[in-house]
């Protein structure tokens, strides 16, 4: 248009501060499934919320068109988060209805910019990062069917990063791939109880981050287990071996990685 000003600069995008980085929300299908050529998947998201975008899964059945997965429902707020507006009123989900939870999503002092997004004018320009590394409150701690979503990039010449669900000081979830342990990439998982780690978990089948690369990082909270899926392809489940999921209440992200969006929901 003669003004600048494009349809898609009115439409809402997620709550993904950087409108250029993969959507953060959706679950892929079980079995893996082949990556979309040119690199990262496209985001099979609900009608409306990203224009123009090709569905990865056509014809996928279930309750949220395009959503793939076999996850009855679609995202909800988060619980225990704020009722209506959270930390920045107005801001759109990527499903309508989903906010961001709670706590400093972005991060404190990093509010989220870009067209469409909050209550003021759009800034433009790309969003800043956040700070790495980064703590997310999960006020009413995990629960069955909540997913997180994270996306950023690895750093170059990276050595390692981690997630870290914690209840206390306890680590009821670590999730840490390292880049270069014996000249290997392992992905290790662990938990740690009074300051002592437990026995590794390093099944992953694949390694598939990349110096360099964006990545979208999906952990599913189910009844036993945590799973883990990246750039929509399922990698490993992680059995629970702390049970009490409502007192698991940060994630701690942290590492050699740039942050794009950290995003609850329920799905
Ligand atoms: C340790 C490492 C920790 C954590 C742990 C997992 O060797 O120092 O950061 O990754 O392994 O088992």
């Amino acid at each position: 248009m003669s003004d600048g000003f494009s349809l898609s600069d009115a439409l809402p995008t997620s709550n993904n501060p950087n409108p250029s980085a993969p959507p953060p929300q959706g679950w892929p299908s079980w079995g893996t499934q082949p990556p979309a050529p040119g690199g990262f998947p496209a985001y099979p998201g609900p009608p409306g919320t990203y224009p123009g975008a090709p569905a990865a899964y056509p014809g996928a059945p279930g309750p949220y068109p395009g959503a793939p997965g076999p996850y009855p429902g679609g995202p909800g707020p988060y619980p225990g988060g704020p009722a209506g507006p959270g930390p920045y009123p107005g801001a759109p989900g990527a499903f309508p209805g989903a906010v961001a939870g709670p706590g400093p999503y972005p991060a404190p002092g990093q509010p989220p910019s870009g067209p469409g997004f909050g209550p003021t004018p759009p800034q433009g320009g790309p969003a800043p990062p956040m700070k790495v590394p980064f703590e997310l409150p999960l006020q009413a701690g995990l629960a069955p069917r909540m997913l997180i979503t994270i996306t950023g990039t690895i750093n170059p010449n990276p050595n390692r990063f981690s997630l870290d669900f914690k209840r206390g000081n306890d680590v009821a979830f670590h999730f840490n791939p390292r880049f270069k342990e014996d000249n290997r990439k392992v992905i290790v998982c662990n938990s740690m109880f009074h300051n002592n780690w437990g026995k590794e978990e390093r099944t992953a089948p694949r390694f598939p981050f990349e110096a360099g690369k964006p990545f979208k990082l999906q952990i599913l909270c189910e009844v036993d287990h945590f799973k883990v899926a990246v750039n929509d392809a399922h990698l490993l489940q992680y059995n629970f071996r702390e049970k009490k999921l409502n007192e698991i209440t940060r994630l701690c992200i942290a590492g050699d990685i740039t942050l794009t969006s950290v995003t609850p929901a329920m799905i």
